[in-house]
């Protein structure tokens, strides 16, 4: 950092605001690492963190503390005396600190390069009992233990800020290509996918859980209960007759009416209320009844913004979305979540080849962004899980992607006599994670785009092929992960995408809407959905999935 933006950092901790007061900025440690340490030394600092490690030194006289923020890597040395602050309620691993001081050059031959000379300490989160994480390396799948205090580990905030770099290289590259970020919807009563794997959100179990507490409490009506206000309703109805009959005074009567009415009240209520039924309510055909749920219809978590997205590529053009989808498949494998976030764009008047363009530039664009902004992360990731990485994404960056066919990809693999796969290969399987795999580590050796798949082994949304055999699909499979990306040109024309909806034995009726944007100014258009969390695995060679996302839901875990 030059010694212009220094001072233009150090103006900015200390702010007026309209009052008058003085309100003092945090300066982040990232900041005070990256400069000269000539430039920042002799500086005022506010600095917030973490204890990493603390130590009484110079037999208690002072403290070292190793304060990390979170915003970067390494930590700042901090340095405390007792005179300022009771040292041993500083010194235990995850104290929280909000230190003020004087930034120093450390003494010569110390590896720090500068550290912080505290002076004040404003406000201390102390650590009452035993800190539960192990001073001890323990193994990320152990970590995954303790959901609300991992992200305190070296790994994973460098994995936070890796997303968080993934993210906004997400934007830029969108924006800078013309795309609009469109929010689709979480709730969705379309299954994308048309592959049945959705959660659905309903409020008919809590309803009837609520039903049966309350009639715990408070029994329904019998028959006989009924029966019997029903009687009183017909006694006062009769007393009520007889006073007019009668000639009987107008209060008298008015007095009796509203006896009656209350009575009858009481009765319909109580008929009403005999009627409720515990449980989810079901239909004469034995299905589930929806009339009392929230939306009166079955309605699921999304799996994809695709079709939803689509409407606005057939209005705004360039478009994508970016959120969480989800997905009740029962995947104990490394690759798959419940809840992920997937990147979708749609692009009208965009045929596949301009879908796989844009796929492999986005991909190419991301790498080079992580080299560019996130190189101590990526350091860190070589040194500790794996050394190919910054090679990779050196090489993604810079290479064009291979491109082949399905029917190409399988006569490969038929070929291939070095290895026996599990799942045998013949021309019509859907390609598993070994076949994809193999393609891109040992034959590609680099990331490979398969296209052209057999109808019958995708969604019915993809564009059916002259060869009436293939749909205008193509899967983006990266060495470490496989499937990365998977996208389609869109069947744009009505007849034939009605039929492939009828042959995937879906209900048409529920896309009639979609079929609509084909009624009305069709177009030829394309999309893709990227996987965030595959993309953060590619780049960082980290191996489970579950580590990549702050909070990982997966069969029989939704921990927080
Ligand atoms: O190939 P998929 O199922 O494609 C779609 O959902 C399309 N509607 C996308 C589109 O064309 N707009 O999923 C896209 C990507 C996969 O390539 C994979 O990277 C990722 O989403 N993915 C998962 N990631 C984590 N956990 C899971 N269970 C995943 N399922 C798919
Ligand atoms: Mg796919």
């Amino acid at each position: 950092m030059e010694v212009a933006e220094v001072a233009a950092e150090m103006a900015a901790t200390t702010l007026g605001n309209p009052e008058g007061r003085v309100l003092r900025r945090i300066t982040k440690i990232k900041k005070i690492l990256e400069a000269d340490v000539g430039s920042w030394a002799g500086r005022r600092v506010l600095v917030g963190g973490w204890v990493k490690t603390g130590r009484e030194q110079g037999k208690g006289s002072f403290a070292f503390l190793e304060v990390n923020d979170g915003s970067c890597l390494a930590n700042l040395q901090v340095i405390c005396e007792a005179s300022t602050y009771t040292l041993a309620e500083l010194v235990p691993t995850g104290t929280s600190v909000l230190v003020e001081g004087e930034l120093k050059p450390p003494p010569e031959g110390v590896k720090q390069r500068i550290e912080l000379k505290v002076d004040k300490v404003l406000e201390v989160g102390p650590v009452g009992e035993k800190y539960p994480l192990p001073k001890t390396r323990l193994t990320l799948e152990n970590l995954r233990d303790f959901m609300h205090l991992r992200a305190r580990t070296n790994t994973i905030s460098a994995v936070a800020r890796i997303r968080d770099e993934l993210a906004h290289a997400t934007h830029a590259f969108f924006r800078q290509n013309g795309f609009r970020y469109i929010h689709t919807p979480i709730i969705t009563t379309s299954d994308c996918e048309g592959a049945g794997e959705m959660f659905q959100a309903t409020v008919l179990f809590s309803q009837a859980e609520k039903l049966a507490k309350e009639i715990k409490e408070n029994p329904l009506p019998t028959e006989s209960d009924v029966e019997a206000a029903k009687l009183v309703v017909k006694e006062k109805g009769e007393i009520v007759a007889q006073l007019k009959s009668t000639k009987a005074s107008k209060p008298e009567i008015t007095a009796a009416v509203s006896e009656l009415n209350k009575a009858k009240e009481t009765a319909s209520r109580l008929e009403e209320r005999s009627k409720l039924t515990p449980g989810i309510p079901v239909k004469p055909d034995g299905g589930f009844s929806f009339d009392s749920d929230f939306f009166k219809k079955p309605a699921f978590l999304t799996v994809s913004g695709q079709l939803q997205v689509e409407t606005y590529a057939c209005a705004v053009g360039s478009v994508y979305t970016f959120g969480p989808t989800f997905r009740a498949e029962n995947s104990h494998t490394s690759r798959h979540l419940a809840e992920f976030w997937m990147v979708e764009p749609e692009m009208a008047f965009a045929t596949l080849e301009d879908d796989m363009d844009y796929a492999e530039e986005y991909v190419k664009f991301m790498c080079q962004w992580l080299l560019d902004n996130s190189r101590e992360d990526m350091e860190f990731m070589v040194k500790n899980y794996d050394k190919t990485a910054i090679e990779r994404l050196k090489l993604v960056a810079s290479s064009p992607f291979a491109r082949v066919s399905y029917t190409e990809a399988v006569e490969i693999l038929m070929g291939v006599t070095d290895k026996k796969f599990e799942n045998k290969v013949e021309w019509g399987i859907d390609l598993a994670s070994e076949h994809e795999r193999y393609l891109t580590e040992v034959i590609f050796k680099k990331p490979v785009i398969v296209y052209n798949y057999p109808k019958g082994i995708k969604a019915f949304y993809m564009r059916l092929n002259d060869d009436q055999k293939t749909v205008a699909a193509m899967d983006v499979l990266v060495p470490k992960v496989g499937e990365l990306v998977g996208g389609s040109q869109r069947e744009e024309r009505l007849d034939i995408l009605k039929q492939r909806i009828l042959d995937a034995d879906l209900p048409l009726d529920i896309y009639e809407w979609y079929l609509d944007l084909r009624r009305y100014g069709t177009v030829k258009h394309s999309g893709f959905g990227l996987g965030f969390e595959r993309m953060i695995l590619f780049a960082t060679g980290l191996d489970n999935i579950r580590d990549v996302i702050p909070f990982p839901r997966y069969p029989g875990r939704a921990d927080l």
